[in-house]
């Protein structure tokens, strides 16, 4: 069943290509619309909604931070991103026109459909992202939005994090265009531009090696740290989930304009700093910002693993490892980003000679609160 792979993990990063490919096919229609699977909501309904709120969990939950730049960006309409197990213990401010994006792959999380149940309680328009067809979140929700993954076996999510992102960026465009603050040829740039991701993807894959070489260096680290910007930011909080919950390792992830407000003090010599560098295209500020925060970890004795765009000259004078990514619009760049943090996260786990599939204490759905 693990079609020749050691894991289904590995099996499931590789099929990313297709799983995203799978979660784009069919969404644009001849009048250059977005089409969503189940919508029990009008394009009125739509065009009411004042405030998004994203509910999910741990890596759904990274995706939907993600969304929260893409939805703000397109749309303009203010969008906050929950922890599902917090969202309805501090009683949110729901109503008619609320938007609730619920994420989850499995579509049965207890703490995302009690956040669910919550916001319907309140009048709130649910909207589901997920991948398991009829599963209890899709059913109880008044739109859907399927992610075509395919069956994810292994504990950790690879393939359903970069499927949910495909969906939301779907959800996204969908929205700005029933509002009106996208025209189809804008939407249709941004539709192409995704597109390109799973042949993108498939040549990142193939130059993975060095990658599973610098895990097998890594594997006893006692702390590795991760800092991003902007979208940057969502990939670097999952990078060190993956790390946790498989290499059973200390790791964090960080706003990179943050770590100087304290958790610098943590950087010491050799320390591993894994740094997700924007594009140096368009929003060159975002770029230089996280190159200037590189040099400041390095300067305090990190060893730097730097993931950045082809092309990006700058960053390779502060990198002890450096790992290119495909171009893409800086919202996209998650896309790819996040790939080299999967299998890094396999590699040290399988070194260290963990279960990859099955990690300790940990279920693949997650059905209490
Ligand atoms: O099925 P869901 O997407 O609702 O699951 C949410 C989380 O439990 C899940 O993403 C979990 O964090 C993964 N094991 C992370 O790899």
């Amino acid at each position: 069943e693990k079609g020749g792979y050691d894991y289904f993990m590995l099996k499931e990063i590789d099929e990313q290509p297709r799983a995203v490919a799978e979660t784009l096919l069919g969404r644009l229609n001849d009048a250059g619309q977005i089409v969503l699977d189940e919508v029990r909501l009008t394009d009125q309904d739509l065009r009411d909604v004042d405030k998004i709120f994203i509910v999910a969990c741990g890596t759904a939950y990274h995706a939907g931070l993600v969304t929260k730049y893409a939805i703000e960006h397109w749309t303009r309409i203010p969008c906050e991103v929950e922890l599902a197990s917090e969202f309805r213990y501090r009683d949110p401010v729901l109503d008619r026109s609320t938007l609730v994006v619920a994420i989850s792959q499995s579509g049965e999380t207890m703490d995302t459909l009690m956040a669910l149940r919550h916001a319907k309680e309140q009048k709130a328009r649910v909207l589901a992202v997920c991948n398991t067809n009829g599963s209890t979140i899709p059913r109880e929700s008044d739109a859907v939005l399927y992610t075509h993954g395919g069956p994810e076996i292994a504990v950790a999510s690879t393939k359903a994090f970069l499927t949910q992102l495909t969906a939301c960026y779907l959800v996204g465009l969908h929205l700005a265009q029933v509002r009106g603050v996208m025209f189809a040829d804008e939407v249709a740039a941004v539709v192409e531009r995704l597109q390109r991701t799973p042949d993108q993807l498939t040549a990142l894959l193939a130059e993975m090696g060095p990658v599973r070489q610098l895990a097998n260096d890594l594997r006893d680290a006692s702390t590795v740290l991760f800092i991003g910007r902007h979208v940057g930011y969502p990939v670097a909080l999952e990078g060190a989930l993956k790390l946790k919950e498989l290499a059973y390792m200390h790791a964090e992830g960080f706003a990179a304009g943050e770590l100087k407000h304290g958790s610098i003090a943590l950087i010491d010599q050799g320390t591993p700093v894994v740094c997700v560098v924007p594009s140096p295209v368009g929003r060159g500020v975002l770029h230089d910002k996280v190159v200037s925060n590189i040099q400041e970890v390095r300067a305090r004795g990190a060893r730097t693993i730097v993931i950045a765009e082809e092309g990006d000259e700058a960053v390779a004078a502060y990198a002890d490892h450096l790992i290119r990514v495909p171009r893409t619009p800086t919202l996209l760049a998650p896309l790819m980003t996040t790939v080299p943090l999967q299998v890094l996260a396999c590699g040290i786990a399988a070194a260290r000679g963990n279960d990859v599939d099955q990690p300790r204490n940990l279920a693949k759905s997650v059905t209490v609160e």
